[in-house]
């Protein structure tokens, strides 16, 4: 057993793990010989093992008969973290399906290092909630799915000041800001550096990330395809209902997707289907929930998010597995107009997190750009609007928490 603490970045959509070793920082390749694994998991119709990471997401696309899950970490803190589900050929819970991905990425750290760790400092949001006792419980459930993964040793760090340690030196400045936006939230940290090393000077985050981007654009770009916004014949009497909201809210929510493939939805949506004014968007999600294409039509809305943030010619949501041909177009107005209301958050998020600490937002020097989110052009727009005067600088998009976790754990 080593007294060396292992970092791990338990993220909404992907994962990491370092340490420092021999007064050296090194990433573990947990998944091939990438920095990072998708916080993704698999579990066979088969029996036979789950499998996480890229693995899963590849069973996922060849089309396997299985269960996969992604966003785990946007449901800790709710109460279907803990309720039974059948997932895998038998009833677990969330809370299990958390520490068994932990518990492999333990696994494979020990691998690749021949260490045996019982120490480990997590990564957290600010708020994993706004509501202080969902908050309270989140950390929690991460606690209690990290100590049955067989860590004996627990600690954890606010997201954003892990990677204010990992950027400062990038900065080389005296007054600077991290903008960490992820998948589930967004996070931020005001720092000084005084003698080389970083002082937080406050910290702040809201629950807003890229799977909510992707979500305000599946709701905008593809539900009205599969029958949102349309009307219902009454079963007895005249005139016409509203269609009902909450399968498409559910469908757009990655976390959601995997319990909608229930007797009950099916029976749900044949019932839409029978009274739909427009039977052909409505056979569509009836396909969607039957095949159990639900996750890959969210890769498919966030690959388009990501073209058309790209300013990609002829960027698309393809849905063709749902049906031949079948596409949404995307552009960056469109796209802006899908996600005005998270852009508008995230400039107040911004506004508060000076407030609390009672700086102005004109002596904040350098604001440093990290998650995979930040790579959005809204979010240096809403950086640059709050802070005209400020450096921008992209950090390291998707591995700055887990440096800056392994440092804080080492004490540098
Ligand atoms: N090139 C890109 N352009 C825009 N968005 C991107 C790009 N690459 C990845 N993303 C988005 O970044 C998000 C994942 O970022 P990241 O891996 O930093 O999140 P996370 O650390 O798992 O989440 P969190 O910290 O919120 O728990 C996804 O929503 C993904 O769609
Ligand atoms: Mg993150």
């Amino acid at each position: 057993m080593t007294d060396l603490a292992l970092a791990i970045d338990f993220g909404t959509s992907n994962s990491a793990a370092a340490l420092v070793q021999d007064g050296r920082l090194r990433r573990l390749t947990l998944d091939g010989t990438a920095d990072t694994l998708p916080t993704a998991v698999f579990f066979p119709a088969e029996p036979g093992p789950m499998r996480i990471g890229s693995a899963a997401v590849s069973a996922l696309v060849a089309g396997e008969e299985g269960r996969f899950m992604r966003a785990l970490k946007s449901v800790l803190g709710t109460p279907l973290f803990h309720e039974p589900r059948p997932i895998g050929g038998r009833r677990r819970t969330l809370a299990e399906v958390v520490t068994a991905f932990l518990a492999e990425t333990k696994t494979r750290a020990e691998a690749q290092t021949g260490l045996r760790f019982s120490r480990v400092l997590a990564g957290r949001p600010v708020h994993f909630h706004a509501d202080p006792g969902r908050d309270a419980r989140a950390l929690a459930d991460l606690t209690g799915c990290l100590s049955a993964a067989g860590f004996t040793e627990i600690g954890f760090c606010p997201e954003p000041e892990a990677a204010a340690r990992a950027s400062a030196d990038l900065t080389g400045t005296r007054l600077g800001l991290i903008v960490d936006i992820g998948g589930g939230t967004s996070d931020f940290s005001l720092f000084r550096v005084v003698g080389g090393r970083v002082e937080i000077v406050a910290s702040h985050g809201i629950r807003l990330g890229g799977t909510d981007f992707d979500r305000a654009i599946a709701l905008d770009h593809v539900m009205p395809l599969l029958g949102q916004g349309g009307q219902l014949r009454r079963e007895f009497g005249p005139g016409l209902l509203p269609m009902p909201n909450e399968i498409f809210v559910d469908l757009a929510t990655w976390a959601k997707i995997p319990f909608l493939y229930t007797q009950d939805t099916r029976k749900a949506v044949a019932h839409l289907a029978k009274f739909a004014v427009a039977p052909q968007p409505i056979a569509r999600l009836a396909r969607v929930i039957e095949d159990e294409l639900g996750h890959d039509l969210a890769f498919a809305v966030e690959r388009g998010k990501i073209e058309a943030n790209a300013g990609k010619p002829g960027a698309m949501i393809r849905m063709g597995k749902i049906e031949r041909g079948l596409y949404a177009e995307i552009d960056a107005v469109s796209m802006a107009a899908a996600l005005a209301r998270a852009r508008a958050d995230l400039g107040a998020a911004l506004a508060e997190t000076c407030r609390l600490a009672g700086i102005a937002p004109a002596s904040v020097e350098t604001a440093v750009l990290v998650g995979g989110s930040s790579l959005m052009g809204l979010v240096g727009q809403a950086v640059a609007a709050t802070f005209p005067q400020a450096r921008q600088e992209q950090g390291d998009a998707f591995t700055a928490v887990v440096d800056g976790l392994a440092l804080t754990a080492a004490g540098a």
